[in-house]
């Protein structure tokens, strides 16, 4: 952390106006890789230049794939599914789990040497979700631990298709399956106990690939060949989360979010909010390709009901959740999150660092191993916090300030750019 990486925040409000959210960080890394599998020149519009998603652009650079900025799109020049180089170097996925994951996928079924890594967090966080159903498809990969966790060197084959029940709910274990299973003459298939969000399924028939899905069960039948991918990115829902919840409790707030994306795999808190009570609408329905969009307006909601999550709800808003604990601190009566054991290992400890850091602004939060318990709602006391390098709980954090009485001082915030470069403007500009 520099001397500078930190924010003072005071109570300030109300947030009125409009905004756009950044583009959906999920699609972002997803078009670029399909893009660059695919044959011919892809344009991609309103890709999210921020950390995360860059990781995967260089990634697919390294990997031989001719990848222009044109500003207004990215046109990738698509090598075809059997096109990409042997690396020359390590790759480093940074903070990006979805990179390490979908590649670790895509480079099982390429016939050369790569080597992964990333940073302190991506080399703490669990690769073994992946590593087993791959090395059951045939793949040879090695980890550190056991080959449980990064660096990981994968040493690309023909592969073999399986049916694999995934123990958990993870769009990055089944996006990962599904890369390799391109690959494979034959029906590879997961399933998963919960649906996870669903964009990899529903871009790659777009472009040619055989997918059929059946509840929490894809299969996708190969090897495909991948044409041309032309898309234009939404908003990301998860990045408007934070606005939503800002706008919620600061007293007189009311914004409209524009062109967001409104996959139900990832709008789980729009419905825990209407349970909740709170006061917002959608408008302006469309299909952006291939994926629901719209504009959400929302305001100040004075009387909060305190909420469950259910398990099955975890998977679509399990991003969601360290904003969750910040709104459920503001609720009537005792919120319960359980079955979201994920949550411990996303970026941070999501279940501790939002415990331990609330707790300094004064919420009344439990740990639970799978979860939380949080009772509101609670006046809270600015303090000096920490995002504990996690971009979620920075932002997270930050919200909970415009609430918090007195100075609330929240440190290392340069993890923002992983998925919001521009947050801090954005939300001056609203407050303004
Ligand atoms: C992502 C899937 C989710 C999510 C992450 C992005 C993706 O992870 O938490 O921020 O783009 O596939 P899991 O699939 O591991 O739950």
């Amino acid at each position: 952390m520099t001397a500078r990486d930190c924010v003072t925040l005071r109570p300030e409000g109300p947030l009125k106006g409009e905004i756009t959210a950044p583009s959906d960080k999920s699609i972002s890394h997803r078009a670029i890789i399909f893009a660059s599998i695919g044959k011919g020149i892809s344009r991609i519009r309103n890709f999210l230049r921020a950390s995360d998603p860059m990781s995967t652009l260089n990634a697919m650079s390294a990997l031989g794939v001719e990848i222009i900025d044109n500003i207004d799109e990215i046109v990738v020049h698509g090598r075809g599914l059997y096109g990409l180089k042997e690396p020359e170097d390590i790759i480093d996925c940074g903070n990006s789990g979805t990179t390490m994951r979908l590649l670790t996928g895509l480079l099982s079924a390429q016939k050369f040497l790569s080597i992964l890594t990333g940073d302190e967090s991506l080399r703490q966080r669990p690769m073994k979700r992946v590593i087993t159903p791959l090395t059951e498809m045939g793949a040879t990969i090695y980890g550190r631990k056991d080959n449980s966790l990064a660096p990981v060197a994968i040493r690309g084959q023909q592969l073999r298709p399986i049916k694999y029940r995934s123990p958990v709910a993870s769009a990055q274990v089944k996006s990962a399956i599904l890369l390799a299973g391109l690959y494979i003459a034959g029906t590879t298939t997961v399933e998963e106990p919960s649906r996870s969000r669903d964009h990899t399924e529903r871009i790659l028939p777009t472009i040619g690939a055989s997918i059929e899905v059946e509840k929490n069960r894809v299969s996708i039948r190969g090897p495909a060949e991948l044409s041309r991918l032309d898309i234009t990115i939404p908003g990301d829902f998860s990045s408007a989360a934070f606005f939503l919840v800002a706008a919620t409790i600061v007293k007189d707030s009311e914004i409209l979010i524009k062109n967001t994306l409104l996959n139900p795999t990832r709008t789980g808190l729009l419905n825990v909010m209407e349970r909740m009570g709170v006061s917002f609408e959608i408008l302006n329905t469309s299909e952006v390709s291939g994926e629901p969009v719209g504009d959400i307006l929302c305001r100040f909601t004075s009387q909060l009901k305190a909420t469950e999550i259910r398990p099955e709800e975890v998977p679509s808003m399990i991003d969601e959740f360290p904003i969750f604990s910040v709104l459920a601190t503001q609720a009537d009566g005792v919120s319960v999150i359980r079955g979201a054991r994920e949550l411990r290992v996303k970026e941070s400890d999501r279940i501790g660092t939002m415990t331990s850091e609330l707790r300094k602004l004064g919420a009344e939060i439990e740990e639970l191993p799978d979860g939380m318990t949080i009772k509101g709602p609670v006046k809270l006391k600015g303090a000096v916090v920490e995002s504990h390098g996690d971009h979620r709980v920075a932002m997270a954090l930050s919200v909970a300030a415009l609430v918090a009485e007195g100075e609330t001082k929240i440190e290392g915030i340069s993890s923002v750019e992983i998925s919001f470069p521009g947050f801090y403007e954005k939300l001056r500009d609203l407050v303004s």
